[in-house]
């Protein structure tokens, strides 16, 4: 694949919630209910959302862009997390939240996430931020292993509403360079 790691513009908004709306599914437990991952893609995930989380200065996204088109894409918030289990879970402050890390599932397990993660991993260090944190679902086993391989690891849990459903998510971090 040819491609390209760069930021997001607000150009890229529709194609950002189209490449969402076939990610974000694989990244729910298997028995999510339709409803509740359609209500996810309406409300968090959809072109306005993007064009909003790229106009906004305390959040990064980057993207893999491809021939094809958008492959994958991160974001880093680079705000102090609300959420008191994440708070008390950290131990490398400050820390930015990588909020989201896709790719397209026709390029899982070619080496596509591996260059996402360390181009993110990279905005994440100039921040001057001493780690960087994420939430995984807890059944999510696929995205658990890849981001042990990158170097994070468990330190807590907390709870991550999808619709009516509470789901249960670790809280993994890492050191930043
Ligand atoms: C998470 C994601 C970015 C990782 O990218 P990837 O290209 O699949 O990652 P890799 O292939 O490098 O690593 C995945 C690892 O999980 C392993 N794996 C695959 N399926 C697995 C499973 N069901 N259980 C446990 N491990 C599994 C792979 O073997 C690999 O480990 P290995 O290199 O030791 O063999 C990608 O899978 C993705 O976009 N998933 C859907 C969205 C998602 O879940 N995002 C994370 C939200 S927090």
């Amino acid at each position: 694949m040819t491609h390209t790691i760069r930021e997001a513009t607000a150009d890229d908004a529709g194609r950002l919630a189209d490449l969402a709306s076939v990610t974000f599914p694989l990244a729910c437990p298997p028995g999510s209910s339709p409803a509740d991952i359609a209500a996810h893609l309406a409300n968090t995930l959809s072109e306005e959302n993007f064009r909003a989380y790229v106009a906004d200065p305390e959040v990064t996204v980057l993207v893999i862009d491809a021939d094809a088109g958008l492959r994958g894409y991160s974001m880093l918030v680079d705000r102090e997390t609300r959420d008191p289990d994440v708070a008390a879970a950290l131990t490398l402050l400050p820390s930015v939240e990588l909020s989201k890390c896709y790719v397209h599932p026709e390029h899982h397990g070619l080496g596509a996430a591996a260059e996402l993660i360390h181009a993110t991993l990279g905005s994440a260090a100039a921040t001057g931020a001493g780690g960087i944190w994420l939430g995984v679902n807890s059944q999510n086993a696929k995205a658990i292993r890849f981001y042990e391989k990158s170097g994070f690891r468990k330190v807590g849990t907390k709870s991550f509403k999808l619709g009516t459903t509470v789901e249960h998510d670790f809280v993994m971090e890492r050191p930043l360079p």
